[in-house]
């Protein structure tokens, strides 16, 4: 009761009537999410919202809840759970314990030095392809031409997948995510996503059934089915995890290009900075991941009843950790609205932190890197053309339906 009472008198618990500010965060639209967080912060790092859900908004308290095993993406036993009548909480992301180190183990050769390595000729020339393109054009779309091109064709790779159905996927893996998060969604809406999802999965299953394990076994597809045949795991999960590949490295990657190249464009004095100099490109696209990250948030609940920062979170509630607002944290980078390449961004918490923190980081900054330096070197007169669209909202992930630059 004592500890009722102190929870009461130190933490910020938003007034039941009140309104709720979850809907700025996780919504849709072209808001400016981080003069919000930055409200959030001054108020209370851990704020309850008006809607039950924690708002975590500093840095520290985003690091200590992703590190910390009692805060899960998938609700605790008992509780009510997620709406999955097609399995998809078997993905990585969601399991926790023994389950999720065995899927991680699993998933982790194809993040190997080695298998990366072998990525960077690929992409470089997929980046060198795609500029040919783009090159001959006045003004052109830098998301249709190029973001949401090369990280699908470069997962493909990865996986020694087909990428002949490439626009599908895309789809299939937001269609799939919406499903899963619980985002709001008519009921036509659920259809079709359930629809691009399974087809999406039905094409995979479909390739996997041709490929022979033995005659190339270096490549994931091999290995997959090897560990199938040996009982390591089942197909649907197999499949499933498959889908969370795209879902995890398809459209964060494309956003994140967007945002990357965007903010550079939007300082010319940064854009000019990384002109003169390219050896400035690798501590670049470290701060450019930091200053706008395409995943503004992640969702926990708590496993236990937790008390943090004198609040207790009980069993069954759920957290956001905001990622894009402990990477604007002042007591952590000085600063933190300007893009200053020389300071120390490894802190930020673009990929997550903890058990759960991304696989797909190196990949993902060979794709920037690349085309980065392409960019500079092929187009250094590149700016944002007049009308520019701001970014959009799409639940937790933020960034650029459509960026048109000019030369
Ligand atoms: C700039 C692009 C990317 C961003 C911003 C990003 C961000 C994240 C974040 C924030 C998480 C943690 C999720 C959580 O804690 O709930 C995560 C997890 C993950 N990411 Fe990425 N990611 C990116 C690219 C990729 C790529 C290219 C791949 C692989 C193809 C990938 C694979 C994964 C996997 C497998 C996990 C789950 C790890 C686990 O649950 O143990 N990501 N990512």
């Amino acid at each position: 009761m004592t500890c009722q009472m102190t929870c009461q008198m130190t933490c910020a618990i938003a007034d039941p009537g009140s309104h709720s500010v979850l809907p700025s965060i996780i919504g849709t639209g072209s808001g400016d999410p981080y003069p919000l967080y930055e409200w959030l912060r001054a108020q209370r790092p851990l704020w309850r919202d008006a809607s039950g859900v924690w708002l975590a908004s500093s840095h520290a308290l985003v690091t200590r809840i992703l590190d910390d095993a009692r805060f899960s993406a998938r609700p605790p036993p008992g509780a009510q759970p997620l709406d999955d009548p097609l399995g998809y909480t078997n993905m990585v992301v969601f399991e926790t314990g023994e389950a999720h180190e065995r899927l991680r183990r699993l998933l982790a050769p194809l993040f190997s030095r080695k298998a990366l390595l072998s990525l960077q000729a690929f992409i470089d020339g997929e980046v060198a392809r795609l500029l040919d393109q783009c090159e001959a054009l006045p003004r052109f779309d830098l998301v249709a031409h190029i973001a949401s091109v090369l990280p699908v064709r470069t997962i493909c790779r990865l996986l020694g997948f087909p990428d002949a159905h490439g626009a599908s996927y895309l789809q299939a893996s937001t269609g799939a995510w919406q499903l899963i998060s619980g985002a709001p969604m008519s009921a036509e809406e659920r259809t079709l996503a359930a629809v691009q999802t399974e087809t999406f999965i039905g094409n995979v299953d479909a390739f996997l059934r041709e490929v022979d394990p033995d005659a190339a076994p270096d490549q994931a597809a091999s290995r997959f089915l090897r560990l199938e045949q040996e009982g390591g795991i089942g197909r649907r999960e197999m499949l499933v995890n498959v889908l969370f590949l795209f879902i995890a490295g398809y459209g964060t990657t494309l956003l994140s290009i967007g945002n990357s190249i965007a903010a550079l464009l939007r300082a010319p004095h940064a854009w000019q900075a990384l002109v003169d100099d390219t050896s400035l490109v690798s501590q670049a696209v470290r701060e450019l991941y930091r200053y706008d990250p395409a995943v503004q948030s992640v969702f926990r609940y708590a496993w236990d009843d937790v008390e943090i920062d004198g609040c207790r979170i009980r069993r069954g509630e759920s957290v956001m950790p905001l990622i894009g607002a402990a990477n604007r944290d002042p007591t952590v980078f000085a600063a933190p609205d300007e893009i200053r390449f020389e300071r120390e961004a490894a802190r930020a918490l673009t990929f997550g932190a903890g058990p759960h923190s991304c696989m797909g980081v190196a990949l993902a900054r060979m794709q920037l890197e690349s085309l980065l330096r392409a960019l500079l070197r092929r187009m250094p007169e590149l700016r944002l053309a007049p009308g520019w669209q701001p970014r959009q909202q799409h639940g937790s992930f933020h960034g650029y339906d459509r960026l048109i630059v000019e030369r």
